[in-house]
């Protein structure tokens, strides 16, 4: 492993009283040089409080320690560098979701690069092209190295981004923990594979900064993210009112008042929202589960500001990405997801062998993309540089999935013919045929999975081939 060590002498070499001098007046500057300026992350295990106080501390994966990891924000057009230290007990790999960067970096073992092994190190370097609201997570056993807390918030700011009072990122989270506050470490149960995933009992937002007092008036962005393993999500706001500005990282043309927001596990909504509550009121955010609404989130509203509303929200300032406004010319490529419980587990392929429903299940695997269980030795399509792609993925299952593409943005073909939002993830109903279409203009392997991430490590995924 390389470690970020000072300059060494070379043996032999002898200081003579100028260079000691020299090198006396040069020794702060020394760790700067070379290597040692790529800032790293760490990841490891810690402890750490994720129940309320009332339960003891819970044993994770964080990076730097922390979980989640370090919020990384940079300007739109700067290089981001990370220098990854493996100090797991297994092998990892860090995957930046959403973020149109070159192959190399994608993160993904056995496709863009081989994995960390413990004790190993690998330096990430791109300049992420668009701003917005994006995060990073392990691409190695996600299932498990996920659920014990491997991911963060990478956030790009806009050069000229909307005014606001604070700028709160909100990272929603799903934990299955017991009363000890341990994680129960149950992450390959085949009902979690075959049904909705694995579910936690500890539905979570962590909110940086944590901001205790608001006022009427103030103006928030909050950046959300649901990085749960499994978990859709279904958020409203009280006392807070808005709108919806960008979706997956991706600037809204125009922006959208919801009463109601889902996110399936990786995506994403930057909201900009007014406090409307009085003081002596709470905001809050509020999760809706099939047994009731949780506040997950709540703020104190304290004062007056004496502000006076700011009027309506305007649209974030586009990325360098053009949405198409019709699927024009493309090519189509079929995608049929097929599997797990309820009517739809059948036999399928799983590396190269034909298998039984029994056989499948004996190997983890409950899910098929085109009839085909993991990955495949060749691609769901070998795209020229260049050609436009059209996806109708067909869910011919009893559940939701949400469909993730690496490297690229796309947009969902709505009943209408209009073209959606662009997006890099997004939720396909049971029965449903959803049609996605994107450009493909970067070059690489790049992954396409189901980002219920059960459903990955149970055969949900595939790849393209673009260039
Ligand atoms: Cu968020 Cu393939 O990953
Ligand atoms: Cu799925």
């Amino acid at each position: 492993m390389k470690k970020p060590t000072s300059r060494s002498i070379p043996t032999g070499s002898r200081l003579g009283r100028r260079q000691f001098l020299l090198g006396a007046a040069t020794i702060p500057v020394l760790p700067k040089l070379g290597f040692a300026n790529t800032p790293t992350l760490t990841a490891r295990p810690s402890r750490l409080q994720i129940l309320p106080d009332i339960y003891p501390e819970t044993d994770v994966w964080g990076f730097d320690g922390k979980v989640p990891g370090p919020e990384i924000r940079l300007r739109q057009g700067d290089l981001l560098s990370r220098q990854l230290i493996n100090n797991l007990p297994e092998p990892t790999s860090v995957h930046w979701h959403g973020v149109r960067l070159p192959n190399a970096m994608d993160g993904v073992p056995g496709i863009t690069q081989a994995v960390v092994d413990p004790g190993d190190s690998f330096t990430y370097d791109f300049t992420p092209p668009d701003a917005g609201t994006f995060w990073y997570h392990s691409h190695n056993r996600s299932t498990e190295q996920v659920a014990r807390g491997l991911y963060g918030l990478l956030i790009v700011e806009e050069p000229d981004a909307p005014d606001v009072d604070h700028d709160i990122a909100v990272v929603l989270d799903d934990w299955r923990l017991n009363e000890d506050g341990a994680i129960v470490e149950n992450f390959a149960q085949m009902h979690d594979l075959t049904h909705a995933g694995r579910l936690g009992n500890y539905i979570h937002a962590v909110l940086s900064p944590n901001i205790a007092d608001l006022q009427q008036n103030q103006r928030l962005r909050l950046r959300m993210a649901n990085v749960a393993t499994d978990r859709i999500m279904t958020i409203s706001l009280r006392g807070l009112a808005g709108a919806v500005v960008a979706l997956d990282g991706m600037p809204l043309v125009a922006p959208e008042t919801v009463d109601r927001l889902t996110l399936g596990p990786a995506q994403r909504a930057d909201l900009i929202v007014d406090v409307t509550a009085e003081a002596g009121e709470d905001a809050l955010i509020a999760s809706h589960e099939r047994d009731g609404v949780y506040a997950i989130a709540e703020f104190k509203v304290s004062g007056q500001s004496g502000r006076v509303p700011r009027g309506a929200v305007g649209p974030l300032p586009p990325n360098p990405i053009q949405p198409k406004t019709s699927v024009g010319e493309a090519r189509e490529v079929a995608l049929r997801m097929e599997g797990g419980a309820m009517g739809g587990l059948r036999e399928g392929i799983f590396e190269g062998r034909k298998m039984s429903i029994r056989d499948m299940v004996q190997n983890g695997q409950a899910w098929t993309f085109n009839g085909v269980a993991g990955m495949t030795d060749e691609p769901l399509v070998n795209a020229a540089l260049g050609e436009t792609i059209r996806i109708p993925i067909v869910n011919d299952t009893a559940f939701p999935h949400a469909v993730h593409l690496h490297g690229h943005h796309f947009q969902e073909v709505q009943p209408d013919g209009a073209m959606g939002p662009l997006r890099d993830t997004i939720l396909v109903q049971p029965g449903a045929t959803q049609p996605i279409v994107f450009t493909a203009d970067n070059p690489g392997d790049w992954l396409i999975h189901c980002h219920m991430l059960s459903h990955q490590a149970a055969g949900m995924k595939t790849w393209v081939r673009v260039g």
